[in-house]
């Protein structure tokens, strides 16, 4: 089973004055990968307040995945990629490569989209772009991967907080 956190970057989402859509598309499609959501929340699109969850959720949480949805775009308020660059240790572009290949058969504003991927230790982080219908659209194209990915990046080790101590 993964244990999964969902981070929804969107200032009217964080006010109330927006219902997460794309928060709750994304917890049932986690499901299909055999995923757990163990937490969830709606930020602010504010740089350091992404870092810190992303950083707790990596490293205190010991999550296997974090996905986020929203904040990819151009908007000066958009900054999850940056945050998500900053937390990073590793780069792993084939996933929004792959991401943004699949969304163009579909829509040429697929390539508006900054999403970044990375691993931070042993969590991977996955940005997707902010609407239910990207969010449906990305997550068909890379769930086939993201298992065996994890599966690797875990190793051997059972559990998480014993492995960081390794490195
Ligand atoms: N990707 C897919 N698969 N489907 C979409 O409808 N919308 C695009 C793009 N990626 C889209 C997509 C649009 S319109 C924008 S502006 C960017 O994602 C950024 O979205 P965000 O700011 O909500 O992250």
């Amino acid at each position: 089973m993964l244990r999964v956190g969902i981070i929804t970057a969107s200032d009217k989402g964080s006010r109330g004055e927006r219902e997460d859509l794309s928060g709750q598309v994304l917890t049932k499609l986690v499901q299909d990968i055999e995923g757990e959501v163990v937490e969830y929340v709606v930020l602010p699109d504010e740089q350091a307040v992404l870092e810190k969850t992303m950083r707790l959720w990596a490293d205190e949480r010991c999550l296997d995945v974090i996905l986020t949805t929203g904040g990819t775009g151009f908007s000066i308020r958009d900054v999850t990629p940056e945050a998500t660059l900053a937390v990073a240790d590793r780069l792993v572009p084939g996933i929004a490569e792959v991401m943004r290949m699949e969304s163009l058969k579909v829509t040429p504003k697929a390539m508006l989209s900054r999403a970044v991927a990375v691993l931070r230790k042993r969590t991977l982080i996955i940005n997707m772009p902010g609407s239910p219908k990207a969010v449906r659209e990305c997550f068909a194209a890379i769930a086939p991967a993201i298992p065996h990915g994890i599966q690797i990046l875990k190793g051997e080790a059972s559990e998480c907080a014993s492995a960081l101590k390794e490195t």
